[in-house]
């Protein structure tokens, strides 16, 4: 079993915030990420998936078709959106970095499945200090 990992960049506004709770309350939960006008990252997100290698092509997946596969499942629904409000996949959950994380993975699974590719890990970096990690 080999495991091959694949970066992408994107950058998103979001705000976290659950329904129903004041502006405050909500600040009092989620912090500075909890600001009612909206504020962005530059994220940082890593798909590693693992298979066995084709003893003919030397690989088990291309990297390349990896790369188009999550610009067209994910990267383009991400990039230059507002999470919240734009893309489908994080409709009526709150914006946190690990609700991302487990969204992407539903995004993922099935397509890279296809592929012969197993998903392993998909780490979503939201700054330089913090990332989760989701391992399905
Ligand atoms: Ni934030």
């Amino acid at each position: 079993m080999i495991y091959l990992t694949r970066r992408e960049r994107f950058s998103s506004a979001h705000r976290m915030f659950r329904q129903g709770l004041s502006d405050e309350e909500n600040m009092k939960i989620y912090g500075k990420c909890s600001n009612p006008q909206w504020h962005g990252h530059n994220y940082v997100l890593k798909v590693t998936v693992k298979g066995e290698v084709d003893t003919v092509t030397g690989y088990f997946m291309n990297a390349t078709r990896l790369r188009d596969i999550l610009q067209e499942k994910v990267i383009v629904k991400l990039d230059h959106k507002n999470m919240n409000l734009e893309t489908d996949f994080m409709a009526g959950k709150v914006a946190t970095t690990e609700n991302l994380a487990m969204a992407i993975w539903q995004e993922l699974e099935d397509a890279l499945a296809k592929e012969g590719a197993i998903l392993h890990c998909v780490r979503v970096e939201e700054t330089e200090n913090n990332y989760v990690e989701y391992y399905g």
